[in-house]
């Protein structure tokens, strides 16, 4: 208690002096105590950016852009902990990374308090006027994928906030309100335009349709600003201005939900969202149960659904500790094409069970009631059986619990955007956060919370995770189709990792990547705890996925003999970016080892 007082004393001594500066004669908020110095912003190039790896002893916050980790640093200085952080970051990243989440949008946050895991569901929700149609054109065809996501139906009732502020009530120390000062600033002073934030402003046709956008990123003559532009955004300052001091009602009532639902109501192509779908979305329970499983010497814990995420990393993990483990998994810094024909097929295994069994346990029961079916050693080990010494092609599902499945297999949809956090305090807490607002840029339809004033927050594409389609080609109902109030299925893969003996602390990670979240998390886990490979290097490693079909290794990181080997094996083999975003912090002796993914702008911080 002595402790908190006394940084209140120092930090409304630093508050008024930074008032002062910024505001001239403004009245200081009493309430507020911490205060926020805009940092030196570090110019990174996209595209693959090596990364040191950052060793720290107190604390550590890692997020994907310097200046959302460094307002995580900074609350964390000031005796925040690891959720005050994680309300930081995310609203930092709302502005500085729109395109990957923010406040329209949704998100799962583990919580370790030094004892229990404390798991808070913010995802989106589908509108009470949502049905399995949503996606069907007038002949019940199904909407191509972009006209889907570039309209009002795909937008759900955002979440993050609400989340956040459940997470806050629990988990806080500082003030609710002092968690905004950093976003707001930035908001207000303006913050330079990072290079992957102007490449994605560049490369996006369909963002500059939507006016609040154009207005906000482009000149006059349709040019995206350059790298280095000072962006203000006056609307989002306000929004985050009115969240903080009244809370999270200026946000699911009034100016800023009749404003969401005026965006989605009059886009070409408008969605089912009334105000009365976002006042309902606070009132109700946000926590829910981790998932843990056992795995070598290790306890990972992870999300249940409408998360796939963990139980398709274990799944394939548990597949392949029933196999002959290659006499060289890794070659140097490249996973071995022995390694990787059991991992891909593994993949195939668990992707072929996520297409079936995954959605919002709300409307849909696991097989033999229990999600831990699909993690059932014995399970996992006929499955395994299924690996041969050449590629499968394509897996069907199996029966866990020896459950006769009813429902259809959802094929494929492409998902790209997301953003993870991960923070460990000074007290021991740590979050893990994966947040998304699904797509670049979401659905396009940006909001200015009814403020008037120029700028605002991207509204998501959520809903396109759900089925297009109600039933799969078989005709039988899939089961993560839409349905009213219900959640889309996630990949998203917030994860923790304890020692399965003393039950310490280990790891925290998480990735963004649309389904390939799965693979990036799972080749993170492995190369940390498998390879003794310490955060950074675990995420340097290239990337590889399967989605049960062909193999997707990263492009330009493969030696053509490995690549051979795998088609020798009968696999399929495309090359892609494959453009990860991992962070991940590990427990050392001396603290914390953290790492950020060099694909991305990413940074770790901490003392
Ligand atoms: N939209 C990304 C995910 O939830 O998996």
């Amino acid at each position: 208690m002595n402790h908190l007082n006394c940084i209140s004393k120092i930090s409304i001594l630093s508050i008024l002096i930074l008032q002062f500066f910024l505001s001239g004669c403004d009245e200081p908020d009493p309430e507020t105590t911490v205060s926020y110095t805009i940092p030196e912003q570090p110019e990174m190039a996209t595209g693959y950016t090596p990364k040191p790896g950052w060793e720290t002893t107190e604390f550590a916050v890692a997020a994907a852009n310097p200046l959302a980790t460094d307002a995580g640093y900074q609350i964390v200085k000031a005796g925040g902990s690891a959720v005050d952080a994680a309300i930081a970051v995310q609203m930092v990243l709302t502005l500085v990374e729109p395109q990957s989440s923010g406040i329209g949008g949704g998100a799962f946050l583990l919580h370790w308090n030094g004892t229990d895991i404390h798991a808070y569901n913010g995802r989106e929700t589908a509108p009470s006027g949502a049905d399995e149609n949503l996606f069907l054109d007038e002949d019940g065809e199904p909407l191509s994928f972009s006209d889907a996501v570039h309209s009002g139906l795909s937008v759900g009732v955002p979440g993050t906030i609400a989340m956040l502020k459940s997470a806050h009530d629990q988990h806080g120390v500082l003030p609710w309100a002092d968690l905004f000062k950093s976003a707001i600033t930035l908001a207000e002073e303006g913050f330079s335009l990072s290079p992957r934030l102007q490449n994605q402003l560049v490369q996006d046709d369909r963002l500059p349709d939507d006016e609040i956008a154009r207005a906000l990123y482009y000149d006059e003559d349709g040019e995206a600003h350059p790298v280095g532009y000072n962006l203000r955004n006056p609307a989002l300052a306000e929004i985050l201005r009115n969240v903080a001091n009244e809370g999270i009602s200026a946000f699911y009532s009034g100016a800023v939900a009749e404003s969401i639902v005026e965006r989605i109501q009059n886009h070409s192509r408008p969605g089912p969202m009334t105000v009365k779908d976002i006042e309902a979305y606070p009132a109700q329970n946000f926590e829910t149960q981790a998932i843990c499983t056992p795995w070598k010497e290790y306890e990972i814990c992870g999300f249940p659904p409408p998360s796939s995420g963990h139980i398709a990393i274990m799944q394939m993990l548990g597949v392949m500790e029933h196999l002959e483990r290659p006499a060289e998994a890794l070659q140097d810094t490249v996973p071995s094409a022995d390694w990787l024909h059991q991992y891909l097929e593994a993949a195939k295994l668990a992707f072929a069970d996520r297409n079936r069994y995954i959605a919002d346990p709300a409307f849909v029961d696991p097989p033999g009631e229990s999600w831990e079916s699909l993690l059932d050693d014995g399970y996992l080990e006929e499955r395994a059986a299924l690996i041969g010494e050449t590629s499968m092609g394509e897996a069907d599902p199996g029966e866990p619990a020896l459950v006769k499945a009813r429902h259809g297999i959802q094929p494929l949809q492409p998902d790209k955007g997301t953003s993870h956090i991960s923070i460990n305090d000074r007290d021991g807490n740590a979050v893990s956060m994966t947040t998304t607002i699904e797509q670049g840029f979401g659905s396009r339809i940006m909001s200015d919370g009814g403020t008037g004033l120029p700028g605002g927050f991207h509204l998501n594409n959520e809903l396109t995770d759900f089925s297009r389609t109600p039933v799969d080609e078989d005709g039988r109902v899939i089961a993560n189709r839409v349905e009213p109030e219900k959640r889309p299925r996630s990949s998203m893969s917030p994860t923790l990792v304890f020692g399965k003996d003393n039950g310490n602390l280990i790891a925290s990670l998480g990735s963004p990547g649309g389904a390939a979240i799965i693979h990036y998390t799972a080749k993170a886990i492995v190369g940390m705890l498998d390879w003794e490979l310490n955060a950074q290097e675990a995420i340097d490693l290239p990337n590889f996925a399967n989605y049960n079909g062909p193999s997707v290794l990263e492009y330009g990181r493969f030696p053509d003999e490995i690549l051979d080997a795998l088609k020798a094996r009968g696999h399929e083999i495309t090359l892609q970016d494959l453009t990860s975003g991992l962070q991940a912090i590990q427990r050392t002796a001396d603290g914390y080892f953290g790492g950020a993914d060099p694909r991305r702008e990413g940074v770790v911080m901490g003392d």
